[in-house]
């Protein structure tokens, strides 16, 4: 969680620091700060409550020219949202900038107070901070002071960290949280993700684990945790500024939830043959008679992700009658004592890649023998790093906070997994054909739902976002689509709103429908259609508010109807998703929410 940026060169520091915030702040955006050193070390810092505007706005207001500096925006986890709270700390001579949290605080602040300091925070980085001022004294480098505190810090951390007395130099490490580098002319830049970067530096170094970095103008020499230099590999930072815009749209979640055909395309791209009736993936690594050996898949997320897992499930059991398929929630199967039998494969899904939790099962899982693949957006982060394979989305960057366009994409990642171990299975590709043809049809028919039915969702939204209570319910593959529908709806609109299986509502949700709920009820055209429709008149016997959301031409008892008209049958669900994508942006910008950066939550949840 939370966004690092850091700069040192010619150029004035605040201006970039502060931009690229404004590029991170998808990661954290309850406070923000900024620190400059001027040539003879005198340090100017900025810090604010709130939004990296409320920072920009202090800047103007406190601007010098000093052209070495680091930045962060926060999402509180060692204290409440404050100005005292926000990076960066200060402590003696020592100015520091932290993403993660350090574990073993408490007992290294205690030691810290005896050694003088006095804290003014609640945060963990004002301790580490403190720690890293206490090994530089004289005759002690930099460098070598944050080795030294490293070596007692017992956590995660992305640093970057200024010495008063060195104008010159910026230190950077990681140990569970991403920093990359980026090398300019006679200029170095340091972020905790790429989209800060772009516009200034193509040519980057990705710190690995344990990894720091003595980085001046121009130059970057790297160490590991025992001070033994490190030849850094330079890699290519493949992104545009335009991907990581709005192109038009009021906010990034419509922007995205509109990308969706485009993107899914480019998930699909060269993998899936219509006219061969194939499909391929590159990046599995596995051969043939291995995965033809596998009989069970663990599917690994978090949220959307794990939602996308447990819809995908559904499709990939339909392939072979040889494998058992099951999702875990990643925070909860981390703690457990799990067994993996022989032959399993995991799929790790995360859009950022960099999910805590989903980060440590990925470990427990490996450390077990399973082989891990990766379903990832973000491309070298750390889950697609320590993976043994998989297969990146491909969605490009996901900036709102609410993951849609990652979800469509992950679903098919995994149905096109599915699809590749039937086919070393030898099943026959006429038994496959008729997923592998929707794949292919899905982005068009992704573009005609919300072409069809954007401007009603748009109109119900007015009615039913006077609502505080919601249930979504869906049988079959609908019951992920509801989960997710639920999911959206609350993160942005914070209507309280429950997904479940429809056949469940007679065993207690039910008890909850009166006039002050509303219900979206997703209604597949299918052999289920009748059981789902007696279950919307249990609702409406009730004075249930329903939203029928359906493909069927059939008339539904139901106070609003959503049809969706698509010549689709298996891959329908993802259909109905992007009605509940829709109806949740619509109800959050009705109850004027902050839609792109929904309050509590931030992008990359890389804590616990
Ligand atoms: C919901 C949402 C979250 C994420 C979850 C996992 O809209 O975005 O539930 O899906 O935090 O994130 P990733 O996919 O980055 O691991």
């Amino acid at each position: 969680m939370c966004g690092i940026v850091g700069y040192i060169g010619s150029k004035a520091a605040q201006n970039i620091l502060v931009g690229g915030l404004k590029r991170l702040e998808y990661r954290g955006y309850d406070s923000a700060g900024i620190a400059t050193l001027s040539k003879d070390g005198a340090p100017t810092i900025l810090r604010e409550k709130g939004k990296v505007a409320e920072l920009a706005a202090l800047q103007t207001k406190n601007e010098v020219k000093d052209a070495v500096g680091i930045g962060h925006t926060r999402w509180a986890t060692h204290g409440a949202p404050s100005v005292k709270n926000a990076h960066p700390h200060t402590a003696g001579r020592i100015t520091l900038v932290h993403n993660g949290i350090i574990e073993n605080f408490q007992d290294l602040k205690e030691l810290l107070e005896k050694k003088g300091y006095d804290f003014k925070s609640d945060t963990d980085t004002e301790v580490l901070t403190a720690l890293v001022d206490s090994f530089y004294q004289k005759d002690v480098s930099l460098l070598d002071a944050v080795l030294d505190a490293l070596k007692v810090v017992v956590g995660a951390y992305g640093i970057a960290v200024l010495a008063h007395d060195q104008p010159d130099k910026i230190v950077a490490a990681r140990s569970g949280s991403p920093l990359i580098i980026g090398l300019g002319d006679d200029e170095t830049f340091i972020a905790s993700d790429a989209s800060a970067l772009i516009g200034h530096a193509d040519q980057v170094i990705y710190l690995k684990e344990g990894e720091v970095a003595l980085c001046t103008a121009g130059d970057v020499q790297l160490y590991d945790l025992k001070a033994d230099p490190i030849s850094p590999a330079v890699e290519t930072l493949e992104a545009d500024m335009q991907a990581i815009q709005k192109d038009g749209f009021d906010h990034f979640l419509l922007k995205e939830i509109h990308e969706q055909p485009e993107t899914l395309r480019s998930t699909l791209a060269g993998r899936v043959d219509v006219d061969r009736l194939r499909v391929q993936l590159g990046g599995v690594n596995m051969t043939d008679a291995e995965l033809r050996e596998i009989r069970n898949i663990i599917i690994v997320g978090c949220g959307t992700a794990n939602y996308a897992g447990q819809l995908a499930s559904y499709f990939i059991e339909q392939f072979t009658s040889d494998i058992s398929i099951r999702v875990e929630i990643a925070s909860e199967l981390r703690y457990r004592s799990f067994h993996v039998p022989d032959n399993s494969v995991a799929l790790i899904v995360s859009q950022s890649g960099e999910t805590a939790d989903t980060l440590a099962c990925l470990s427990e899982l490996k450390r077990r023998g399973v082989r891990c693949l990766g379903i990832v957006n973000a491309v070298g982060s750390s889950i697609a790093r320590e993976v043994d394979g998989g297969v990146y989305v491909h969605v490009g960057p996901e900036i709102s906070v609410a993951s849609t366009k990652a979800f469509t994409s992950q679903v098919a990642a995994i149905t096109l997994f599915g699809l590749v171990v039937a086919q070393a299975k030898g099943v026959g590709s006429q038994e496959l054909a008729e997923y592998i043809r929707e794949l292919e049809a899905l982005p068009a028919g992704i573009e005609s739902v919300i072409e069809r039915v954007e401007k009603q969702v748009k109109e119900l939204a007015k009615t039913y976002a006077t609502y505080e209570h919601a249930l979504f319910i869906g049988r079959d593959t609908m019951y992920p689509v509801a989960l997710e529908g639920a999911l959206k709806l609350k993160e942005i609109s914070y209507i309280q709103a429950e997904g479940h299986a429809a056949g469940e509502l007679k065993h207690g949700p039910i008890a909850l429908v009166d006039d002050s709920f509303f219900e979206v009820a997703f209604i597949a055209d299918n052999w289920l259609y009748e059981k789902s429709i007696s279950n919307l008149i249990e609702v409406n016997a009730r004075g249930g508010h329903v939203i029928a959301v359906t493909d069927s031409k059939k008339d539904i008892p139901a106070e609003a109807v959503v049809r969706i008209d698509s010549d689709l049958k298996v891959l329908t669900p993802l259909l109905f998703n992007i009605v509940g994508q829709l109806f949740a942006y619509y109800v959050s910008l009705e109850r004027g929410n902050d839609v792109d950066q929904p309050r509590n939550l931030a992008k990359s949840v890389t804590v616990e």
